[in-house]
């Protein structure tokens, strides 16, 4: 019989127990992934005890406040604190989101935070995002255009630029591809919701003149057609956005250009 068990240097212990050093009396608990390419030890997951009295209302001012206070070792990414550079996306009481618009009475108990699931880890928080990014290049996230450049700006009507509603406000923040089972499995070929939808975006784009080139280029099994409709990416886009939608949409339009 086949024996499934994780390799030794996978499996996460548990760490360290940080004290809740001024007495602050409304501590909420929260359990963190760390681990540090650089000390050769094994994931492990730290309990740290945060003053709710004195922090803000989201789980991202609660990392801020432990590395600020508690621990400055943990690392974790983020910039706007407002859910625009989608740098502090995290698998937080297990949900794919963005720690700054997370609000902790979202969650019942324990706050829990792991970096984004089914993909490699530079350290702690930090997912590596090397190859999301470079899906995202592979479609051409630009105007593609043949005829020449007006003199001034390239002009929309409102209701072209209204198609692109739902699409542009995408923040890269990889939550969608990383809660999705197809992408988990085949990331190094389907390129997974959030590089789809960017795709939509640009053949939707009524100034962009490569369509043809760029329906040619997802048709294939992987790439496109590894999307079975499980809408784990739709479920879990904290800015509201629906990936699930583009892909069909991508879909339908290499079904209505055959007939
Ligand atoms: S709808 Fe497609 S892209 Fe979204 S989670 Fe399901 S398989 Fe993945
Ligand atoms: S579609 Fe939503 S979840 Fe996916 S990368 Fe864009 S903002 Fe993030
Ligand atoms: S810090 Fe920019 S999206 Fe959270």
């Amino acid at each position: 019989m086949v024996e499934l068990t994780l390799p030794k240097n996978s499996r996460v212990r548990v760490g360290r127990t940080w004290p809740n050093a001024n007495g602050a009396t409304n501590c909420r608990k929260f359990s963190i992934y760390r681990w540090n390419p650089d000390d050769g030890e094994n994931p492990r997951v730290d309990t740290y005890f945060v003053d709710m009295d004195n922090c803000g209302p989201m789980v991202l001012d609660a990392l801020i406040k432990i590395k600020n206070e508690i621990d400055p070792t943990l690392t974790f990414r983020r910039s706007c604190r407002e859910g625009i550079c989608g740098s502090c996306a995290m698998n937080i009481d297990g949900i794919n989101t963005l720690a700054c618009i997370y609000g902790m009475d979202e969650i019942k108990g324990d706050v829990k935070i792991y970096p984004l699931p089914h993909t490699p880890v530079v350290k702690d928080l930090i997912p590596d995002l090397t190859q999301f990014y470079a899906q995202h290049a592979s479609i051409m996230p630009w105007l593609e255009t043949k005829t020449n450049r007006p003199a001034k700006e390239w002009k929309q009507s409102i209701e072209d630029r209204e198609k692109l509603d739902g699409l542009y406000e995408c923040v890269m923040c990889a939550c969608c591809s990383t809660s999705c089972p197809s992408y988990w499995w085949n990331s190094d070929r389907y390129l997974g919701p959030a590089a789809l939808l960017h795709a939509n975006r640009w053949i939707k784009d009524s100034r962009d003149e490569a369509t043809g080139e760029r329906l040619d280029d997802l048709e294939d099994p992987f790439k496109l057609y590894r999307c079975h409709t499980i809408m784990n990416c739709t479920k879990t886009c904290p800015k509201g956005l629906n990936p699930a939608k583009a892909i069909a949409e991508i879909k339908k339009m290499m079904v209505d250009r055959v007939v």
